[in-house]
């Protein structure tokens, strides 16, 4: 039986990590692997607010890659990855902005003002946030590079108390051009950088990452991670994934952690409690 003293005695043992993190950055990249539910994505949004409200500063950047193979699939535009990433033709880019910006979210700000946070979503454009060229337009369409993040808009949101929810799409420095489809860890890792984050968390539809067997992999270093892919171990779109994890350590985030978001309180497990679960990079 889960009694009041017991209850208390779980609030102190998260002290240490709301002292550690007070008025800290992490950013969160909200996968689209791990938007499976309307009750996973509310217990998440709630997660949030938990943080925002003991003193933290979360930035989501979230994906949305199931969501936009399935609206493409109704259009009858096919998917296609390279890499772990998406080619984007003109169809698919709209769609996608359409998704992520629009659809996505939306509703992401919404869940989080239901559970009593101050939210605001933009993306990549706003405020020119994140300026891209095309990473290969031969092969890859507007799956675009990220050029440079401008963090000011992130950092004037987060200065008047806003939560701020970040859809990957950028712009272009081309009168006219509709923009780029950014890979979500990418632009997360970027703009986590780029504000200079204590801490980056990957929610995905993994406990972490897997070796061969199958079995966690509790801590990874540059080395091993590029033996992993090297081998094929880590593929398709955990590829992009570690090195997003990898370029934010060496741009001077503390922490990089690839989680279970399909696992409830995943999030609260990993800053507030010193089980750490999923993949570390430090
Ligand atoms: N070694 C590995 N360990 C774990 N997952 C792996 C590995 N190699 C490849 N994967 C794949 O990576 C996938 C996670 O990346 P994916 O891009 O599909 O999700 P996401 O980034 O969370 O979502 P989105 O791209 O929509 O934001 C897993 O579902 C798994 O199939
Ligand atoms: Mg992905």
């Amino acid at each position: 039986m889960y009694n009041s003293q017991e209850r208390v005695k779980t609030l102190l043992d998260a002290l240490p990590f709301i002292k550690k993190f007070n008025k800290e950055i992490i950013v969160i990249k909200y996968g689209g692997a791990a938007q499976t539910s309307s009750v996973l994505k509310q217990k998440f949004a709630r997660d949030v607010v938990l943080l925002s409200l003991v003193g933290m500063k979360p930035v989501i950047v979230h994906g949305g890659g199931k969501s936009i193979t399935t609206m493409l699939e109704h259009f009858g535009v096919q998917s296609r990855f390279v890499d772990g990433q998406r080619v984007t033709c003109l169809d698919s880019m709209k769609i996608a902005e359409m998704v992520l910006s629009g659809e996505i979210n939306k509703e992401i700000v919404s869940l989080l003002s239901n559970f009593g946070a101050k939210a605001i979503g933009i993306s990549g454009k706003d405020g020119n946030l994140i300026e891209a060229r095309a990473k290969d337009f031969e092969s890859f369409g507007y799956t675009g590079e990220v050029e440079t993040v401008n963090p000011e808009i992130v950092q004037n949101i987060l200065d008047d108390g806003y939560i701020p929810v970040i859809a990957p799409i950028a712009a272009s420095s081309e009168i006219g051009h509709p923009g780029f489809n950014i890979n979500a860890d990418i632009a997360a890792s970027k703009v986590a950088i780029a504000l200079q984050a204590r801490k980056i968390l990957f929610l995905t539809d993994t406990q972490g990452v897997l070796d061969k067997e199958g079995s966690l992999l509790t801590k990874l270093s540059v080395e091993e991670t590029n033996k992993l892919i090297d081998d094929g171990t880590i593929h398709g779109g955990m590829v992009p994934k570690v090195n997003a994890c990898i370029d934010a350590i060496k741009g001077g985030v503390k922490k990089a952690h690839i989680i279970d978001g399909r696992v409830e309180h995943s999030l609260l497990l990993e800053i507030l409690t010193s089980e750490g679960i999923g993949t570390c990079f430090e």
